[in-house]
């Protein structure tokens, strides 16, 4: 039996539903029953009715998982499959913010831990950022942890006060201006798609900036024919399995996350049998780290 049709009897057999984000392998994704951006991904684990979830991503999105199904078993697929920009904020300086801007709001951004979110107001993710933000009462926002994604939401709402924090994603904030120039050049007819989680002045080179779903549905339905993507290669398996006919560049070759690539086949099909590398969170982090991804979800709506 190939490794593909044991993984396949292995999820009825252990009451399982495999959930992937579009930067895993896209053999992994071939496997998965539901593939899509960190929001799809929030909104589908609480909506799966199957005993086991097995998270095919890193390790905020099986928190998130865990935290909205908290009578389901989550089992990460590589436990070491971190998230470097999940870390930084220093939790002292959302109390620091806290005690200067008194009515602040803390925004976080899903890319981050159960710590930080259990010490926030709202979660958001890159497609919905905008409209909660945009929704929310208060003037201040403190949004974190990644500076660049702040950035793109504060520009398109100047009635409100944001505060940033220093966070970054080395694959997106590596994506320098040369790179695209680079690529340009080799591709005159392309257009740029980017994600927020990229640089201002890749943003204001772009002809589309969105979610990795976004960009997905964008070149989907495009008319052109040729683009240049500026996020994590995953993305190029559903791009190419939905637009056979039409080409997309990579701007750089170093465009990986190598924690999203810790997830493979092989450890997919283990993870089940031996049911290890569960997420498992203490009650009092739990209680407090949904308030805000179940506000994210009211908000959003
Ligand atoms: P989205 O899928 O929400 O665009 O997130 C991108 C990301 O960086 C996930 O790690
Ligand atoms: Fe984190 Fe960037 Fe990897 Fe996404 S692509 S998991 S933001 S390091």
């Amino acid at each position: 039996m190939s490794l593909v049709d044991e993984i396949m009897e292995l999820k009825e057999k252990t009451d399982s539903v495999i959930l992937a984000h579009y930067y895993v392998d896209g053999a992994v994704q071939d496997v998965a029953d539901y593939v899509g951006d960190s929001y799809f991904l929030a909104k589908k684990a609480k909506e799966v009715d199957r005993k086991n979830i097995i998270f095919c991503g890193v390790s905020f999105m099986g928190e998130s998982a865990k935290l909205l199904n908290p009578d389901k078993h989550v089992y990460m697929v590589d436990n070491s499959a971190d998230c470097e920009m999940a870390h930084m904020v220093d939790l002292d300086k959302i109390d620091e913010v806290r005690k200067e801007y008194p009515d602040v709001a803390v925004v976080c951004y899903v890319n981050s831990t159960a710590e930080i979110k259990a010490k926030s107001d709202v979660c958001v993710t890159s497609s919905n950022a905008l409209k909660i933000c945009r929704r929310l009462p208060n003037k201040d926002i403190f949004f974190i942890p990644d500076q660049n994604l702040a950035r793109y939401i504060a520009d398109q709402l100047p009635e409100k006060n944001f505060i940033f924090n220093d966070g970054f994603c080395h694959v997106h904030h590596g994506i320098k201006v040369a790179d695209v120039n680079k690529a340009k050049e080799l591709f005159p007819d392309a257009e740029i798609l980017t994600h927020p989680e990229c640089r201002k002045e890749i943003c204001e080179m772009s002809d589309f900036i969105g979610s990795t779903s976004e960009i997905i549905d964008y070149a989907t339905n495009s008319d052109k024919k040729e683009f240049i993507v500026c996020t994590e290669i995953g993305v190029f398996h559903e791009l190419t399995k939905r637009n056979p006919d039409k080409e997309f560049h990579q701007v750089k070759i170093s465009q990986i996350c190598p924690n999203m690539k810790k997830v493979t086949l092989e450890k997919v099909k283990k993870v089940m049998i031996e049911q290890s590398e569960e997420v498992i969170l203490n009650d009092e982090l739990m209680k407090l780290s949904k308030l805000p991804l179940e506000q994210m979800l009211e908000i959003a709506k």
